[in-house]
């Protein structure tokens, strides 16, 4: 059996934070529910999460708006992140981009299901599909009613050069099963399938490779759902059984517990386990998104970081309707040992720049 339960997040390098936040807030309908930075390196960027009505693994995406470096989009990258959307509302999509000048490639089709591909301003792609097997949430707007809301993810369009590697890393070190092929698109699912248990490979043999560094404009992960620590360790267990020794250490990203490795096609795999407390272990669920928070052991550099980070404003409607103020003191104990996260990576902050250095 899988220890992958699905998909956890997908993480992208937008360009600007504030244009990152508009587009994803307003068009794509989304809940901005964190404000974070990257927790490597010795610049500072933003790390900004969006995700749907209940902040669900599998209807996250993270991104670090890194106008610093552009990146090269290309083969062995993340091509396109799907959303779910009820069935018959893809024509409201098409229409409600084209409102925000947004520029999209028109209503297509696969594997039966009616899709949209758009454009993030950095370039990023991303889709709307039909499938009305998805019962979760969508986060709702002044402009996206639940009637047509994205769901949370229906999973990521994967370019690679050569599939059967990439087919055999999924089958066999994550559990998915190869469950159609059509064209040069081949789809995977894992743990039941449908949403946010799908991948598709994209085939492209003649695409030159993309950039693997932190980018504007490209897509750096996706990670995997996985229950606990303890299954994380076993997974790592799996990849180096097969072979697949590059695994990296687990490292504390303070809202889950993640281990990574690069898959033959090139694209970074990340599993990750939500810590105690999820999204709302330092910030009440009713006010997500609008604060800046930095992991405890970055606090003592609040300033020296938020000087390099051009100052963002998060959309009223960002707030639930019904919501009423939480004490900070009601938060839900993070517990012990959350910290304490086996071979963490990184536990003290030395900045030398941010987005801001490169003007
Ligand atoms: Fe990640």
């Amino acid at each position: 059996m899988s220890l992958v339960r699905g998909l956890h997040h997908i993480t992208v390098c937008a360009g600007g934070a504030q244009e990152d936040i508009d587009f994803m807030t307003q068009v794509c309908g989304q809940r901005l529910i964190k404000q974070t930075v990257l927790f490597d390196g010795r610049y500072a960027h933003y790390h900004l999460y969006y995700a749907n009505a209940d902040c669900e693994p599998g209807s996250v995406y993270t991104t670090f708006p890194f106008n610093r470096v552009k990146g090269r989009p290309g083969a062995g990258q993340i091509q396109s992140t799907a959303y779910t959307v009820p069935k018959g509302s893809v024509k409201f999509w098409e229409e409600h981009v084209k409102r925000h000048k947004v520029p999209s490639e028109g209503v297509k089709e696969r594997f039966g299901q009616k899709y949209l591909r758009f454009n993030h301003p950095s370039g990023l792609q991303i889709e709307v599909i039909e499938d009305d097997s998805d019962k979760r949430k969508g986060w709702t707007t002044d402009q996206v009613s639940s009637d047509v809301a994205m769901k949370g993810f229906h999973g990521p369009m994967l370019s690679v050069r050569e599939v059967s590697e990439t087919e055999r890393f999924f089958v066999d070190a994550l559990g998915f099963k190869k469950t159609g092929t059509e064209g040069n698109l081949h789809r995977f699912e894992v743990a039941g399938g449908g949403p946010a248990r799908t991948v598709t490979l994209m085939h492209e043999p003649d695409r030159p490779s993309g950039s693997w560094v932190f980018g504007a404009g490209t897509a750096h992960h996706v990670a995997m759902d996985l229950e606990s620590d303890e299954k994380l360790a076993e997974q790592k267990g799996i990849y180096e059984e097969l072979g697949y020794t590059d695994c990296s250490e687990i490292k504390d990203r303070n809202y889950f517990h993640s281990i990574y490795c690069r898959c033959p096609g090139g694209i970074l795999v990340e599993c990750a386990a939500t810590a105690q407390g999820a999204f709302a272990r330092d910030e009440a669920e009713s006010e997500l998104g609008t604060h800046m928070l930095l992991p405890p052991w970055f606090e003592e550099k609040r300033a020296e970081i938020m000087a390099m980070l051009d100052p963002i404003r998060v959309p009223e409607g960002n707030i639930p309707k019904d919501a009423k103020k939480v004490a900070a003191a009601t938060l839900p104990d993070a517990g012990p040992g959350d910290t304490s996260a086996a071979g963490v990576s990184r536990r003290k902050a030395e900045f030398i720049g941010g987005d801001k250095s490169k003007n």
